[in-house]
């Protein structure tokens, strides 16, 4: 006899669009680092929402302020101020190299905003109508949009939907001599994650990057950071590129930055934006009240909370406890990432392991195809990074690998 459940996610599965397919799983409700489904099991959230519920859920502050919100304020355009808007480009700008802020919804928005930023900047305000050329990495992800997949330097991405976007280019990540070789004066803009995430948690090196500034500067091109991922206290720092000490002109966040709201933002130097002119871009969501409500209450938490902290103390006891499991099961092999985001390199037994934990009540997901990815939400504590290890182990325990 079915159940209501199995009702229910059959419904699902006739109605949802085909490029998803969900676990047979019904969330209710989440508070703190744990989901609760349907019929009331419990699951520990290593993927929070894929790096997205950096308050984890339920958050008293987050939950308080978006009602209070949404009684007073839900949408006016950008052809009006709001409050919260001007509050959250303020805090973004004072908190990083950028002077002004573009608000979307998404990453992948984020990221057609950057792009176009970059070509416009060359062709109008720099003059150099030559300058197109957009760089970016194999391995790569920067979203499903037309011009974001084209930047995306993994052909399973591109599959079916040529003619993709003209002036892409791509280099081996990490490769010093790729780049020097391939620069020159067409180029208009780099991009580059400075941990790729989809690609299977890999640090782009220090030297890399700072190639990267030199090169951008030596040729007047543009140095565009992807930090939809990274950004938002993810690794430790607010932005990750803090890590690495190398500035660029143009940097986009969204993932953490409502906390589970949609939220993207573009962000760069007065220089740069003089790109733009009234009407050169705009979004009919972007920035609204509701959104920038939860990104400010996100990155007035980790200040008040000092999850930046949080995040390098429980990183550091994830990684050493995942460290420890690689040396015990051959399955496992590498462990790379920075902060809360981690990632263990396994091959093609990823799939099965992430099953088997989620069997064991801890969520986590893949990245790359051969990595276990491991994004919790900020908030975690000691205990439940002991937990996740312990259903971890568990799960490796049950594959017998
Ligand atoms: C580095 C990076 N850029 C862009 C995106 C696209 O973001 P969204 O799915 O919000 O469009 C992602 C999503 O995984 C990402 O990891």
């Amino acid at each position: 006899m079915s159940t209501p459940k199995d009702d229910l996610i059959a419904t699902g599965r006739r109605t949802i669009s085909p490029n998803y397919a969900p676990a047979p799983i019904v969330f209710e409700r989440g508070q703190g680092v744990w989901l609760t489904d349907s019929e009331g099991n419990r699951y520990l959230d290593f993927v929070a929402g894929i790096a997205v519920c950096s308050l984890g859920h339920g958050h008293p502050q987050l939950s308080a302020a978006l009602s209070a919100q949404a009684e007073k304020l839900l949408h006016v355009s950008n052809m009006y101020f709001t409050k919260p808007q001007i509050e959250l480009m303020e805090h973004l700008t004072d908190r990083s190299f950028a002077d002004r802020v573009f608000l979307c919804n998404s990453g992948t928005e984020a990221n057609e905003a950057a792009f176009k930023l970059a070509r416009r900047y060359q062709s109008r305000v720099a003059d150099r109508s030559n300058k197109s050329t957009i760089l970016s990495m194999k391995s790569s992800f920067h979203g499903r949009t037309l011009a974001s997949i084209t930047a995306t330097g993994q052909p399973k991405y591109h599959d079916g939907f040529a003619p993709l976007a003209p002036g892409f280019e791509y280099l081996q990540f990490n490769d010093i001599d790729a780049v020097e070789r391939r620069m020159d004066d067409d180029v208009a803009a780099i991009v580059v994650e400075p941990i790729q995430g989809e690609g299977g948690i890999r640090p782009a090196s220090e030297e890399f990057l700072h190639t990267l500034r030199q090169l951008c500067d030596q040729f007047d091109a543009l140095l565009i950071y992807d930090e939809v991922q990274t950004g938002v206290g993810r690794t430790g720092s607010l932005f990750a590129y803090e890590h690495f000490g190398v500035k660029p002109d143009i940097m986009t966040l969204a993932k953490g930055l409502g906390g589970g709201v949609p939220l993207g933002a573009t962000l760069a130097t007065e220089e740069v934006w003089k790109g733009w002119k009234r009407g050169s871009h705009a979004s009919t969501f972007g920035g609204n009240p509701l959104a920038s409500c939860a990104g400010q209450i996100v990155l007035n938490v980790i200040e008040e909370q000092d999850l930046l902290t949080n995040a390098k103390q429980r990183g550091e006891q994830l990684r050493r406890g995942l460290q420890e499991l690689t040396e015990e099961f051959d399955a496992l092999k590498e462990v790379r990432g920075v902060g809360l985001m981690l990632g263990v390199e396994c091959g093609a037994q990823a799939k099965t392991i992430a099953k088997s934990a989620r069997q064991q009540g801890l969520l986590i997901n893949t990245a790359g195809g051969d990595t276990l990815r491991f994004v919790p939400p900020l908030i975690i504590d000691e205990s439940d990074v002991a937990e996740a290890l312990q259903r971890l182990r568990a799960a490796l325990d049950e594959l017998n690998l």
